[in-house]
């Protein structure tokens, strides 16, 4: 078998570096794990803390905000590889109470949102029959929260430059500030989530066909409640898992035989979240 190839965005802490780490473990010395992150200081660091006698582990700088980024990482690891069997889309900036949306909102979306569907362009050409594509998502992205009224914006996108126009719209109402006094919630965690998964909708909805013919998954996750410094900025997380506890299920979906109806949607701990 041809060794693997795995990636994981935003993996110098939380739960990005868990899920490198699990498959570091998981994986063997022949594959190959890419770690990656923005900042070359914490690459290093995380890589450096990996566990030995499992795949090797790789830093690579890929800041998902930069929109030339995964392109350029993608045509590196064809080179060196010719393909990939494993990608994390996991990502996120972090954000709390206290940022102005208006002011947050041009580098949210272009790092949680618009990094995410260039991710999925750039790699999914690359997966190799049987890969896995997960894009690390929450259960707030489903359409239940938000007002019905928006649902058409996000339901039933057949491409990603749709969903990338929809997402553009919501922070182009965020940043003039007509987003406040309209339908949309407050919290930007909820669009920008909805957003990750209606663009899991569009790519799985042009791939369905192929990719089951090929063994490969695309799907959206959520890990559940994290004790991360993220989710603290939010709330008392001191009794949630661990991120290495959180990143077993996700885990599961990147190793283990694939359930076919996780494809095209959001996962949490195994179980399908209804999209609306
Ligand atoms: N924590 C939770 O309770 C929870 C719940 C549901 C869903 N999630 C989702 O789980 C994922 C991980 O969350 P987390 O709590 O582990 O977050 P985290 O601890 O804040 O880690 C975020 C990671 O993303 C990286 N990052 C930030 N901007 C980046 C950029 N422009 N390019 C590349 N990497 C970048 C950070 O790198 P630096 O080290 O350089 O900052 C860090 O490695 C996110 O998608 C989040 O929405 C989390």
């Amino acid at each position: 078998m041809t060794s693997q190839v795995a990636l994981i965005t935003g993996a110098t802490q939380g739960l990005g570096r868990a899920l490198a780490e699990g498959l570091a473990r998981r994986l063997s010395p022949d594959d190959t794990v890419y770690l990656t992150g923005r900042a070359p200081e914490r690459i290093a660091a995380a890589v450096e803390a990996m566990p030995a006698g499992g795949a090797r582990v790789r830093g690579e700088v890929l800041d998902v905000g930069r929109p030339e980024a995964a392109a350029l990482v993608a045509d590196r690891i064809a080179e060196r590889h010719g393909g990939v069997d494993i990608v994390f889309g996991n990502a996120v900036m972090r954000v709390g109470p206290e940022d102005d949306p208006r002011v947050i909102a041009d580098a949210y979306t272009e790092v949680n949102n618009f990094g995410t569907t260039r991710l999925l362009r750039a790699f999914g050409p690359l997966l190799r029959d049987g890969g896995r594509m997960i894009v690390v998502a929450s259960s707030l992205g489903t359409l239940h929260y938000l007002a019905p009224v928006l649902h058409d914006r996000f339901d039933g996108l057949s491409s990603l430059d749709e969903v990338d126009k929809q997402v553009a719209a919501w922070r182009d109402a965020v940043k003039d500030g007509s987003a406040r006094g309209g339908p949309w919630p407050g919290f930007v965690n909820i669009p920008s989530k909805i957003g990750q998964v209606a663009a899991v909708r569009a790519i799985a909805a042009q791939r369905r066909e192929s990719d089951r013919g090929r063994g490969i998954l695309i799907a959206a996750a959520c890990p559940g409640m994290i004790n991360t410094p993220t989710s603290a900025l939010w709330w008392d997380v001191s009794a949630a898992p661990s991120p290495a506890e959180a990143a077993v299920a996700l885990l599961g979906l990147a190793l283990d035989p694939i359930d076919p109806a996780h494809y095209g949607e959001l996962v949490r701990h195994g179980r399908v979240l209804p999209w609306k």
